[in-house]
């Protein structure tokens, strides 16, 4: 990252939802700061605010509302402040007008196929003193060589495609992030490389559907050949990817996790629900059987593999029946850890105009039933580690207590451990004391 050349403001971002959204800010604040701009976490000493948007559950959505609200007041008593709203929520039809209309002072609404340009319009609404809308409606070819800003030191995020083709009834995803893009191989290998040489020693390979990486190139490449090229990136330590569609996540890529060293014994893979009727209106492409036999193979070839998903409750039609097939699939798989999400209408979607939404209390009473058991297994997947030594990552002090330090298993268990802060950045053996429901304690050994 270049050197602030001339100082031009503060900035502050505010970002909600995935890592995807994650990377566009850490992008958004990489160009800013090449800019000459300087990060502030004060929204009152700000001369630019970005809110980078969510959109896939009603919820991320109000959070917006309510905080650009209260916007109005820094805007009265700062004119030269520049407001500016973008990501997923902006790129759904109809929603920057809506933004607009309901919050006039907001001077830049941008979408998700065109917030590469973030400076050319901040200095056009500075030089013009207008506001901009610009929504893209169709992605285009991928943007490289963006700066980008990243939160940490260690572990990085490198997003490997964008988009997604399979339209899940109940996601707006697809509608916001267009179709799938894979970047090539070079870009992606030359990012990780430099990251290497700045001392990260983690990354993980984003896309909404790791697996389909590599079909749209020429010539093509397969996603278990580019875990496998990238296993032999010297300096690299360890490796994830996510996410995985179960339709998609064939033997070879099962087979690389397997046979490279780099590749950590870890997969996130969304079932969404236990039930194969729920699964046919979600159009998952997979029946419960068929998931099943997956884990199991992915099990058999990675012994101590850690499986983790994503549940959605509450689905269009869900019978108490379809939810207990939900409960009992958490059972039998034994996830680490599972994300439990109440099903959220999203308009355009097909779900939404689907007959016998779930009753808003049935939904939450399922909900908590659901957490209980998940937690229960996350426990007793966590005391399953007590005793044991395992490789952890170093990322830094740990969060609630500062003498300590934190790092993650090669399973992506989080560990407090007291050791030696000279090792931050390097892999340690910790001897694991304690197993609490959430994380492991230990002591590094020697
Ligand atoms: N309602 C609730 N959860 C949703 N997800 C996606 N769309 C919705 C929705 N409309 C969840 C899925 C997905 C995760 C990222 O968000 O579980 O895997
Ligand atoms: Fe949404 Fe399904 Fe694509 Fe995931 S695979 S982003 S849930 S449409």
């Amino acid at each position: 990252m270049n050197d602030i050349k001339e100082n031009k403001g503060r900035f502050l971002i505010e970002t909600w939802g995935c890592q995807m959204n994650e990377e566009d800010s850490e992008k958004l604040s990489g160009m800013l700061k090449e800019d000459g701009y300087i990060e502030t976490t004060e929204t009152s000493e700000a001369d630019v605010i970005i809110f980078n948007t969510c959109c896939v559950r009603e919820n991320a959505e109000l959070k917006v509302y309510g905080n650009l609200g209260r916007l109005k007041k820094l805007k009265n008593i700062n004119p030269n402040l520049v407001i500016a709203v973008t990501g997923c929520m902006m790129q759904q039809e109809g929603m920057a007008e809506e933004i607009k209309k309901r919050f006039p002072f907001v001077d830049i609404i941008i979408g998700t196929h065109n917030s590469h340009k973030f400076i050319e319009y901040l200095h056009q609404v500075k030089d013009d003193k207008a506001s901009i809308i610009s929504i893209q409606p169709k992605e285009e070819g991928i943007v490289e060589n963006i700066p980008i800003d990243r939160k940490g030191s260690v572990k990085a995020f490198v997003t490997i495609m964008y988009g997604c083709n399979n339209f899940c009834t109940y996601c707006i995803v697809p509608y916001v992030r267009g179709r799938e893009r894979s970047r090539h191989y070079s870009d992606i290998e030359k990012e990780i490389k430099d990251l290497v040489s700045e001392g990260y020693k983690e990354i993980t390979l984003l896309g909404q559907n790791v697996n389909s990486y590599g079909k749209d190139l020429e010539p093509k490449l397969s996603f278990a050949n580019l875990l496998r090229k990238l296993n032999t990136i010297e300096g690299l330590e360890r490796i994830r990817f996510m996410t995985s569609h179960p339709k998609d996540l064939t033997d070879d890529v099962i087979e690389a996790v397997r046979d490279c060293d780099k590749l950590c014994e870890q997969v996130h893979l969304p079932v969404q629900s236990g039930s194969t009727n729920i699964l046919k209106k979600m159009n998952r492409v997979y029946t419960r059987e068929q998931y099943s036999n997956l884990v199991s193979k992915i099990k058999k070839a990675i012994p101590n593999v850690a499986l983790t998903t994503d549940i959605i409750v509450g689905f269009p039609g869900e019978t108490e029946e379809d939810f207990e097939d939900t409960l009992s699939l958490m059972k039998e798989v034994e996830y680490d850890s599972a994300f439990t999400f109440l099903y959220s209408k999203r308009s355009g979607t097909p779900a939404y105009s689907y007959e016998n939404q779930v009753d808003e209390k049935v939904k939450h009473e399922r909900f908590d039933r659901l957490k209980k058991v998940v937690n229960e297994i996350s426990q007793k997947k966590n005391k399953a580690y007590d005793g044991k030594t395992v490789e952890v990552l170093v990322e830094g002090p740990s969060k609630n207590d500062s003498s300590r330090l934190m790092g993650r298993t090669r399973t992506g268990k989080l560990v407090n451990f007291t050791g030696d802060k000279s090792t931050i950045g390097e892999l340690v053996n910790v001897k694991i004391t304690e197993a609490k429901s959430f994380s492991l304690l230990g002591k590094e050994v020697k």
